[in-house]
């Protein structure tokens, strides 16, 4: 769908963080919008940390409608906006904000989205799973966070830095556990929040962790989007291993942005296919 003109009267909503050149955000949102016919358009602003306070001052006296936050924005922009939704509080990081009336409300759709894939790509129901996520970033804590609020019957967190572990784990509650990878053996869903096997870090060929303990019948999850296709996703489905990559999460966090935004549904399909039209 091709892009409404610009006017007078068009919404700005942008991504800020730095580096932000190479965002996918402005292909995936503007695509929403043409998609929903919508005169709103979507830009990139490279804000460092410590330009993060006047950037969201300028963006409230802008009336800019929505804003995206990436690294390295997501814990002072936590800090910053007037207002957070429960799950942003409990991570303390922000990866979008709505401006309600000049009112910055503050929220973490990385773990929302990341169900939504599960739910809705991959037909897993979250609840009574035992998962093991590898990784205790920003990424792992949204998705450990919302697998124990969504009913996972335990969720083990795999990582080389025992405080962030701890911290991470802490997030499940009573579902809860510090494991090693001899967990993956047991586990109905693995998930790669690790950014190991990106493109841009050099180590497309890395895999995570030992893929050998990996069987039929678990679903892994790879959040990494960039190649499409990891290290780590090949090694799976070669093994007979159900295998999807973070687009689906990207798609869906996307999504809760979008309808927080604009109050309309997302057109999921049409930012999918933005998304993987960027990517290839
Ligand atoms: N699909 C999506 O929508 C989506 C959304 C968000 C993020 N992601 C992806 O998720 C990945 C993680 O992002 P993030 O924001 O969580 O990053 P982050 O906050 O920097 O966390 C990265 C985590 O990975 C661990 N790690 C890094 N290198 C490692 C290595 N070589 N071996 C073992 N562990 C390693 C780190 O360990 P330490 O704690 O010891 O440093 C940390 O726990 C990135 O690839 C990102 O692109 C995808």
């Amino acid at each position: 769908v091709p892009p409404r003109a610009l006017s007078g009267a068009t919404d700005v909503a942008a991504v800020i963080g730095m580096p932000v050149r190479h965002s996918l955000s402005p292909a995936l949102f503007n695509a929403a919008f043409a998609a929903t016919d919508l005169d709103w358009a979507f830009v990139a602003f490279e804000v460092d940390e410590a330009a993060m306070p006047s950037a969201l001052e300028g963006a409230r006296a802008l009336g800019i409608r929505g804003l995206s936050v990436t690294m390295p924005g997501k814990e002072i922009a936590a800090r910053l906006v007037d207002e957070l939704t429960p799950d942003a509080e409990t991570l303390g990081a922000v990866n979008s904000i709505r401006l309600d009336h000049g009112r910055l409300i503050g929220h973490n759709t990385d773990g929302p989205g990341f169900v939504d894939a599960l739910r809705l790509d991959s037909q897993v129901e979250p609840e009574g799973r035992r998962v093991v996520v590898v990784g205790a970033g920003g990424a792992a804590r949204a998705v450990i966070r919302s697998l124990a609020a969504a009913g996972a019957a335990e969720v083990g967190v795999v990582g080389r830095t025992r405080e962030r572990v701890e911290r991470a784990v802490a997030l499940a509650g009573s579902a809860g556990r510090a494991v090693t990878e001899d967990a993956i053996a047991d586990a109905d869903v693995v998930v790669n929040a690790t950014p190991v096997g990106m493109a841009d870090r050099g180590d497309d060929g890395a895999i995570p962790f030992d893929p050998a303990r990996l069987h039929p019948g678990q679903l892994v999850v790879d959040l990494v989007y960039h190649p499409l296709e990891t290290a780590l996703v090949r090694d799976a489905r070669a093994r007979g291993v159900e295998v999807v990559n973070g687009v689906g999460m990207l798609v869906h966090q996307a999504a809760h942005q979008f309808r927080s935004w604009t109050g309309i549904p997302a057109p999921i399909a049409a930012m999918r296919s933005a998304i993987e039209a960027a990517l290839h």
